[in-house]
């Protein structure tokens, strides 16, 4: 399945009252499968569940642990980076060298590894004494 598509077709399912900003995001794990989400939003905490978490959670839910590649589509003028709580998220599940692609409905695309967007990540060696 084509992970752009997978990306737009769930943000049109985004529940976005506060911001009016849809944002979709599709990922690929290493046995293949393809999970998506969407931005859901709420009135006590208008930012929501962003896209990635959405997709993140379905992975999980689905039995799957290993992200082998991300999309994430939004309506805007420059591809829409991942928020920092969801490079953390991101980064639980992927290797550093794994590919995030970031594009736009209109069609710009620009690509990163997860260490680029989360350089020095913390992990769990930062709590290993031995
Ligand atoms: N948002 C995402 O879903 N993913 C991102 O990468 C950036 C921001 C959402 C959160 C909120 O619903 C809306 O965009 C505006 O912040």
């Amino acid at each position: 399945m084509d992970l752009r598509q997978a990306a737009l077709d769930v943000r049109e399912r985004a529940y976005v009252p506060y911001s009016g900003f849809k944002v979709g995001a599709a990922l690929r794990t290493a046995s293949g499968t393809v999970y998506s989400g969407c931005n859901v939003e709420n009135v006590a905490y208008p930012e929501g569940t962003c896209a990635e978490a959405g997709a993140i959670a379905a992975m999980i839910a689905g039995g799957d642990t290993e992200i082998a590649e991300v999309y994430v589509v939004a309506d805007s003028p420059e591809p829409v980076t991942p928020c920092g709580g969801c490079r953390q998220k991101i980064a639980e599940f992927a290797r550093s060298d794994v590919t995030v692609t970031m594009g736009t409905t209109d069609g710009l695309e620009q690509s990163a590894t997860v260490a680029d967007i989360l350089p020095g990540a913390f992990a769990n060696k930062h709590m290993d004494r031995t």
